[in-house]
């Protein structure tokens, strides 16, 4: 992965009004959160803050959005503004009340509880349901996964041979049996911690015959050290549809599809040769998003599901053709968000998740 393809933030109108709406749901929760006097004041100097409030800045944001563009920018941020001054004298209301309770002791049955601040779904689990969502409306069904896997689902069956580097026990994490707790039960396999979902793959082909047309969206596993794009624990969205006739064509206007509707309509899918034991021919999968930056951001592979993968599972390959993808969902939801750094996800820092 390289860790260059999150561009620079670029004022175009669409992201200054995100960044308004972000702002407001900042606030409210900053607000919503104060339980003193103190804490109130503070989120009042960072958001309605006269010299460097974020309100402010975000004022000044207004003088790089393009100039045809402005009053729609202008007429946003003034609602901006009202609804932000409006929470803060809610919550200033809400804690003069409490105050005055507090004075005389006496429990008022008629005044307002005290607002509980909502939780939301971790963005991860957001993307995830958006991308069910997207290929449930292409036909796609969701299929599941054990996340402990043998060697044959992880490897063989994908036509990973013993020899292939990707089963080296440093790039997987193989589970302690046996020896480790000196119980005598001997695994026909050993077992690790999947490192793909393609493993589903076999697993689904292995119980249906085709048409094929699932996706698994699940946790995998890397011994990687985390860094703005790899975490040694991460998310993969596998989709695999098999049946007569199926091509190239159908894998990229599936792909086109996909990327649009989770990314917008102007991203553009680039397939570059590549391999893949499991498919024959294979391809990487970049995207760009032609308003932003206009990068290529590789999102994971792809191709034809290899004949052999096919008679492993007792398809007859003649008779049969597919086509398989796996795409990280970090770097899905990183770039929709622009976020730059994937380990943001998993510090469980509020601040951070508020903002989805
Ligand atoms: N399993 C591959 C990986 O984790 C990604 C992948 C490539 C999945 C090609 C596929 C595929 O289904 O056809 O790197």
């Amino acid at each position: 992965m390289s860790s260059s393809f999150f561009g620079t933030l670029v004022v175009a109108l669409n992201d200054y009004l995100t960044q308004l709406d972000d702002l407001v749901q900042q606030a409210r929760c900053a607000f919503a959160e104060a339980h003193t006097a103190e804490q109130l004041e503070a989120a009042r100097i960072e958001y309605l803050g006269a010299k460097n409030g974020r309100l402010k800045v975000a004022q000044k944001g207004l003088g790089s959005v393009d100039k045809a563009d402005k009053p729609a920018a202008g007429k946003q941020f003034n609602e901006t503004k009202v609804a932000v001054e409006a929470a803060f004298e809610e919550a200033k209301s809400g804690l003069a009340g409490e105050a005055a309770s507090a004075d005389d002791g006496a429990f008022d049955p008629t005044e307002p509880g005290s607002r509980l601040v909502r939780g939301r779904l971790h963005p991860i689990t957001q993307t995830i349901a958006d991308l069910k969502d997207i290929m449930g409306r292409l036909g796609f069904s969701v299929a599941e996964g054990p996340e402990i896997e043998d060697e044959w689902h992880n490897f063989e069956a994908l036509n990973i041979s013993e020899s292939h580097p990707a089963r080296d026990p440093l790039e997987n994490f193989y589970l302690a049996t046996a020896e480790a707790n000196g119980a005598a039960v001997e695994h026909e396999s050993p077992l690790l911690l999947r490192s793909q979902t393609s493993t589903v793959q076999i697993r689904v082909m292995e119980q249906t015959q085709p048409p094929v047309r699932i996706i698994s969206l699940g946790r995998v596993y890397r011994p990687d050290t985390a860094d703005p794009t790899h975490y040694p624990m991460f998310h993969q969205v596998e989709g695999l549809m098999v049946d007569r006739d199926v091509s190239m064509a159908d894998l990229k206007s599936v792909l086109r599809l996909f990327a649009r509707s989770y990314l917008g309509e102007d991203v553009h899918v680039r397939f570059r040769p590549s391999f893949f034991p499991f498919t024959e021919p294979s391809v990487e999968v970049d995207m760009s998003r032609h308003d932003a930056d206009g990068e290529w951001i590789e999102f994971g592979g792809a191709g034809m599901v290899d004949p052999h993968v096919l008679r492993s599972v007792g398809y007859d390959p003649e008779e049969f053709t597919g086509f398989a993808f796996g795409l990280g969902v970090e770097r899905l939801c990183a770039r929709r968000h622009r976020i730059n750094d994937i380990r943001e996800f998993y510090k469980n820092d509020i601040r951070f998740l508020h903002q989805f």
